[in-house]
């Protein structure tokens, strides 16, 4: 697939660095296909990272998740996936490359910015999870 899904998580939004995050990404080649800002309850952010359950960190993960706005998007781009994870950098941004997302905008490893899709199945499930059919047309 040619799709990803990411969110500007709270810290970033948080911080004002929404507009310069979107403008890397764009300036990357990435096609916004949808987007929208929202907010996630703590049940919902605990449904969205259900794989992280039994780890140490799900309790903040999912705290952090919900303390304030996101911005949820579907991406479109040839190679979406691996290229966007490369673009965001390492989950810790300690030990992302420079000019990565992540090495310019996150706080931490927990509060580090954006999220990031894994597989082209978990980018259709996540992108499902935020937007309706007619949204992700
Ligand atoms: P995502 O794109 O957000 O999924 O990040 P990732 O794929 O680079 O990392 P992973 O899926 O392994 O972890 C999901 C999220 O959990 C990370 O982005 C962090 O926000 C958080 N996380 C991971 N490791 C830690 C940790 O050691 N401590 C804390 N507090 N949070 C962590
Ligand atoms: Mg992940």
């Amino acid at each position: 697939s040619n799709r990803t899904f990411t969110m500007i998580k709270p810290d970033a939004m948080a911080d004002g660095h929404a507009g310069a995050i979107l403008d890397q990404i764009i300036k990357a080649g990435f096609k916004i296909v949808a987007m929208k800002q929202t907010r996630l309850s703590i049940e919902k952010a605990g449904e969205f990272y259900a794989v992280h359950k039994e780890r140490p960190f799900f309790g903040e993960l999912t705290e952090f998740m919900s303390s304030g706005p996101i911005v949820a998007a579907i991406l479109e781009k040839e190679n979406a996936v691996a290229d966007f994870r490369t673009l965001i950098g390492a989950t810790n941004p300690a030990n992302a490359e420079e000019g990565t997302i992540r090495k310019r905008f996150a706080r931490s490893v927990g509060e580090n910015a954006v999220h990031g899709s894994d597989s082209d199945e978990n980018a259709a499930i996540e992108g499902n999870f935020f937007f309706s059919a007619f949204e992700r047309f």
